[in-house]
């Protein structure tokens, strides 16, 4: 794709959900909740585990989980919207996609790496897969919840099982809902 095109549709996506940021928790909180309920009960983190939230959006899972919680988000509007926002950024989330992962993390840091609800806006899903491949330890679990509905569906299916050993299928509203460790 040309750059030009995809700088244009990757701001098309974060302009969206800065317009939106405002309704996001009312709107969609308690559905995304029910996923990381789903997943805590799957991964059970621990207090001094470290956990990292690619497309964190409204940093719902820094609520929610009681480990150490990193995040990214695209959208700086979004993440705004939490009320400790201005402690946690450049901190603990940081305003990137998961194309830009290695920029703030080093290989091999995360025990669980969580992407909930984000893989349809990836403009190039392979990088974005490998990158959060690369951030987690080597026995990482990870945990990726796919829009079943979305056009690049198959494509994420077909990287998550390249590059990952799936252990775990589960449904939740609209997603499907991959656990997985890396391949040896
Ligand atoms: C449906 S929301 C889900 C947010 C959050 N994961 C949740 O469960 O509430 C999708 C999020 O993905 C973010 N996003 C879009 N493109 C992304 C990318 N390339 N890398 C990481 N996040 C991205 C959007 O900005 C948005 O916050």
């Amino acid at each position: 794709m040309a750059r030009k095109s995809l700088k244009k549709r990757k701001s098309g996506v974060y302009d969206y959900y800065n317009a939106i940021s405002g309704s996001y928790d009312e709107l969609h909180g308690k559905e995304q909740i029910g996923k990381l309920k789903v997943i805590e009960k799957v991964i059970m983190p621990e207090k001094n585990d470290l956990l990292l939230d690619v497309g964190c959006g409204t940093c719902l899972s820094f609520d929610f989980f009681k480990c150490n919680v990193k995040g990214v988000e695209p959208s700086k509007e979004m993440v705004l919207k939490h009320p400790k926002a201005d402690f946690l950024l450049g901190k603990h989330v940081f305003v990137c996609g998961a194309e830009d992962l290695k920029k703030f993390f080093g290989e091999k840091s995360f025990d669980f790496v969580i992407c909930v609800t984000v893989a349809h806006h990836f403009i190039d899903a392979e990088e974005s897969f490998l990158n959060m491949a690369d951030a987690g330890k080597d026995d990482c679990v990870f945990v990726f919840s796919l829009l079943k509905d979305s056009g690049n569906y198959g494509l994420c299916v077909n990287i998550i099982n390249k590059l990952f050993q799936v252990f775990e299928i589960r449904e939740v509203h609209r997603d499907k809902l991959f656990f997985c460790r890396k391949k040896r």
